[in-house]
């Protein structure tokens, strides 16, 4: 078998930083965090998925970050997930904190972010998304370089009814009317409107 030693491919060095070199697929959720003062903490995330079918759901977070603090601290967190229509406020909840380097550093933008409160967990949703899930701190794997995986146990789940697949409407249908955003890393985002039925093999079962 030929090996990857070709013209058209570029080796990179994995001691060095590499994922910015290229452009992947991601996910682009809201997390919703509670802050020691009672207030609420809105942070964007894309190192995000379900793991696994059952009801886990994990992202990646730097301990550095607010969320990862707030969320081992009170042991929740909520996760919503925006409308391309809503890409700039899902950026807007990364903008920086300010105020003293002692004390509360508020991240004054998040006062712009439209919320609704979650139903299980003590915790809030940016309004408007399409799912939003509330989650129960499970464990955290620490020290993955500077970063650290969260795993959450979903409590509740909640679906905008025109998000949801049913049956008597081609899913394609679902996504042409209900676009999903996607966030290209680095710097892009698209908007997913066209979609077509995987060519799942002949007798595949998951
Ligand atoms: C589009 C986008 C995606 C991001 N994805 C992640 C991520 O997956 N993990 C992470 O730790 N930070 C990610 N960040 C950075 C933080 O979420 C962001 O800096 C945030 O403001 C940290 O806030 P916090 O201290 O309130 O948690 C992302 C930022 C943006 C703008």
């Amino acid at each position: 078998m030929d090996t990857l030693e070709h013209d058209d491919i570029v080796h990179l060095d994995p001691e060095q930083p590499f994922w910015e070199r290229f452009y992947m697929v991601a996910p682009l959720i809201v997390v919703g965090t509670q802050n020691e003062d009672n207030s609420y903490n809105l942070a964007p995330k894309h190192m995000a998925a379900p793991m696994g079918w059952d009801n886990y759901f994990g992202f990646v977070c730097t301990p550095r970050h607010k969320t990862y603090r707030n969320a081992v601290r009170t042991g929740v967190f909520t996760v919503s997930y925006p409308k391309p229509s809503q890409v700039v406020l899902a950026s807007l909840s990364a903008s920086p904190r300010v105020g003293a380097t002692e004390g509360p550093r508020r991240k004054p933008a998040l006062n712009q972010l439209p919320m609704r409160a979650a139903a299980e967990v003590d915790g809030v949703f940016l309004e408007d998304g399409y799912l939003f899930l509330e989650c129960e701190m499970e464990r955290h794997v620490d020290d993955l370089g500077e970063n650290s995986l969260l795993i959450g146990a979903v409590k509740a789940v909640h679906v905008e009814k025109d998000a949801l697949r049913v049956s008597d409407k081609e899913n394609e249908a679902v996504i042409r009317d209900n676009p999903l955003l996607a966030y290209l890393p680095p710097d892009r985002y698209a908007t997913i409107d066209e979609t077509n039925a995987f060519p799942f093999p002949a007798g595949f079962e998951k």
